[in-house]
Formats: structure tokens, sequence, C-alpha cells
């Protein structure tokens, strides 16, 4: 791939060729071209991916307020399908927290779908956001490519910028291998339904389990059981959110992800940290 160069977007026609990405990725326009630029020029940051001089991913945050304290709420990121685990995603976000450190600003927040274990993995474990919220049904019914139809639940992440845990977390790669012994709350196994993957289903789910630290399953391809069986898709989002929910309101976050090659395909976990209380 020719060289990729980050930077703040300027031009009616960068903001424009964001405007292109959304419809090929959501298949549909959330945010125009006007409120890009408007926002760039306001408190916010717009950043674009460009390779061989075409834009070919965006990301778009504007100033927000959030528990008393301004902050960047970014709205939208997106990378062409063709341009995807080329690191182009984790480059705009470092740049984003260059400029937004610049600008006095300490956390950035946004949502992502917990079952999109691609984003997970670029938001929790490459970065070192938390998700301490789970919205079911955030944006209601919305024309989304990649929705398909199920109820939009969504983790808000919280990226504190310049915290220690976050500046430890870009140095390191690979999640540390001692992950996979915690203890799982769902056990899962091959499902019925057929893709051009194999599918795994929830077999047990343990709602009660209080370690320190526990482990979630989720499928590492969302895309193709949306595309190939939808209502084993749906099956996962009613059955992770009524975990997620269970384990937030025990007290939980969802602090780190973790992945590996296995000899049926690559497995995908959540880890869920215990957070401290004035008794523990
Ligand atoms: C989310 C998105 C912007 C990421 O862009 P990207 O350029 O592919 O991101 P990166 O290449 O920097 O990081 C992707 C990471 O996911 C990993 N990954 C890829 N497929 C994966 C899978 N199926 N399961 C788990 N991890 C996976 C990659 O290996 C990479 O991690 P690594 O850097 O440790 O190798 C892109 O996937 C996208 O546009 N998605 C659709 C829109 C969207 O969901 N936007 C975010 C919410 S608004």
């Amino acid at each position: 791939m020719p060289e990729v160069r980050v930077r703040p977007l300027k031009t009616l026609e960068e903001f424009r060729a964001c405007e292109e990405i959304q419809r090929a990725v959501w298949g549909t326009l959330g945010v125009s071209s006007e409120v890009l630029l408007v926002t760039q020029k306001h408190g916010g940051a717009v950043l674009g991916a460009f390779t061989g001089g075409r834009c070919v991913g965006f990301v778009y945050a504007f100033l927000a307020r959030r528990h008393g304290r301004l902050i960047h709420w970014s709205h939208m990121m997106a990378v062409l399908p063709e341009f995807r685990d080329r690191g182009l995603g984790l480059r705009m976000k470092l740049a984003h927290r260059r400029l937004a450190l610049q600008q006095g600003i300490r956390s950035v927040c946004w949502t992502f779908d917990p079952l999109q274990s691609r984003n997970a993995a670029l938001n929790l474990r490459r970065l070192g956001a938390q998700a301490e919220e789970y919205i079911p049904d955030c944006y209601g019914q919305f024309p989304s490519a990649i929705e398909k139809g199920l109820p939009a639940d969504r983790f808000v992440a919280h990226w504190k910028l310049d915290s220690a845990e976050v500046r430890r977390r870009l140095r390191e790669k690979a999640a540390p291998v001692v992950y996979f012994q915690l203890p799982r709350v769902n056990e899962t196994r091959p499902a019925a339904e057929e893709g051009p993957e194999r599918f795994l289903e929830n077999h047990r789910i343990f709602l009660r389990l209080r370690s320190p630290r526990l482990l979630v399953e989720i499928p590492s391809n969302t895309e193709a059981m949306r595309n190939h069986a939808l209502s084993l898709a749906r099956r996962w989002r009613m059955e992770s959110r009524q975990i997620f929910r269970s384990y937030f309101a025990a007290g939980y976050i969802a602090s780190d992800f973790a992945s590996r090659k296995e000899p049926e395909g690559l497995r995908c976990y959540y880890v869920l940290r215990r957070k401290p209380t004035a008794h523990n």
C-alpha cells in the first residue's frame, strides 16, 4: 500500500469525501460536510487518512460536556473496507489524541457496538479506552448497512488520553496470556447455523460470578453472522446485552480485550474488571 498520511481535513472537497465514506460504510449519510466543516472550525476535530492522495478514512469528534468536563465526543470513525486492518484506525485515533491534548482536552468518548470485535480490539486493547456504560438500542432503528435491523446497542468508550494506564497500553500490543485463564461468564459451542465461517452460540451463561476479573466471549465474525444467520446474531445481541448490563450493574467495567487464533478460528474475549469499592 502507498504511504499513508493522517492529518486534519481542511477543504469542502475533503469533507465531501467523508460523506462518500459514510455512504460506503453505513449505506447512509449521518453527518453532512457542512457540519464537519463547522465542527473543525469551532473546537472539534476531523481527521482523514490519505493514501495515494485519496481520503480512505476519517474520524469526526465534536466538543462536548460530560460529567461537567469538556471532552471530545467522537461520533464517527470509518475506514473503507478494503483499507481495514492496516493500522489506519489506530493512526487516526493517535493523531486525534495528540490534537486533543494540544487543545487541553483530556478525554475522548464515543460509542461502539460491543459485538464488533475489530472495534473492541482497537478501542480497548490497542488504545486502552474503557467501557463503563451499556446503552441498549442507543440510536433506535436507523438505516445502517452494518446493523441489519438489530437493536443498536452500544458501549460508551472513555479514553483518558494522558492517564498512566493509557500511556502504558499504547506501548504494548498483545494482551497478557494470563487473561485466557480467567473465569468465563459464557461458555460457547459451535452453532447449528452455517455460513462462510464457523459461528458460535452461547451454551451456558453465568450472571453471578464475582471474581475480580472475568472473560466474556463474543463472536469474531459478527458481520458474516448478520449476513448469513441473522436470528443467531439477534440471540447474541440479547444475550450479550443481559451479560453486560448485569455485570456493569454489579460494579464491573469492560477494561480490556483479548483474542487468539485457535484451530477452529479466532476467539475473542472482553475482560471485565470489578471497580474498586470502599470495601476492596
Ligand atoms: C472500526 C474501524 C474504523 C477500524 O479501522 P481499521 O483501520 O481497520 O483499524 P486498525 O487496523 O487500526 O485496527 C483493527 C484491529 O482489529 C484487529 N482485528 C481485525 N479483525 C478482527 C476480528 N475479526 N476480531 C478481532 N480483532 C480483529 C486487527 O488485527 C487490528 O488489531 P491490531 O492492530 O492489534 O492488529 C473500521 O473497522 C470501520 O470503519 N468499521 C466500520 C465503521 C465503525 O464501526 N466505526 C466505529 C464506530 S463509529
